[in-house]
């Protein structure tokens, strides 16, 4: 809680540079899930990757961009049940590339979408479980600090997919 709260105020104040290069999001998602797999074996959840092997690099922070996978993988792992499944896809459009982590979990109410990214948010299942609520405002922090932008789509019992983009590294 402590720790997750002062990595948010120190990224907020702007002492949490962000070094930029270009980046194979790829290797970089595949090692993620690697790391996560023993997490998701134990929950009983399946965890694949499918990027497309010739998408562009980004450019970004590898460490930030690290820390945003494991809090939606967290999360995805976290918000599912015994035998779901979560994937993580990757796509370009335009200069950005999308990438999305899905599952086939609980789902988030439509009312509380709009509002998970915000600090402290929990939506109404999740309140009396572990976690700090402040996961996700962490990751949209970091995103931004790339000029990306991250977003949910979910459908209550059915599953939730979290996307966020970074430029390729080549955009200007
Ligand atoms: N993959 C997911 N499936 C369902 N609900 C989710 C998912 N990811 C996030 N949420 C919802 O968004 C809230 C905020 O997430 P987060 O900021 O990571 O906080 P925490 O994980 O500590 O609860 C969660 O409490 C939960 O209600
Ligand atoms: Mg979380």
């Amino acid at each position: 809680m402590v720790s997750e709260l002062s990595e948010l105020s120190r990224i907020e104040s702007g002492e949490v540079s962000i070094k930029k290069e270009p980046i194979d999001i790829g290797g970089l998602v595949t090692r993620v899930v690697e790391r996560l797999k023993p997490q998701a074996d134990r929950s009983r959840l399946s965890l694949a990757v499918d990027i497309p092997s010739g998408i562009p690099k980004v450019l970004a922070d590898k460490e930030r961009v690290e820390q945003v996978l494991v809090n939606l993988l967290h999360n995805a792992i976290k918000f599912s049940h015994s035998g779901g499944r979560i994937s993580c896809v990757a796509k370009i459009e335009g200069d950005d590339i999308l990438v999305s982590v899905v599952d086939t979990g609980i789902g988030i109410p439509v009312d509380d979408l709009p509002r998970i990214f915000e600090r402290f948010y929990k939506a109404d299942k999740a309140r009396a479980g572990g976690g700090t609520g402040l996961g996700l405002a962490i990751a949209k922090h970091i995103v931004e600090a790339h000029g990306g932008k991250i977003w949910a789509e979910s459908s209550e019992g059915k599953g939730s997919k979290f996307t966020f983009t970074l430029p390729v590294a080549t955009s200007p």
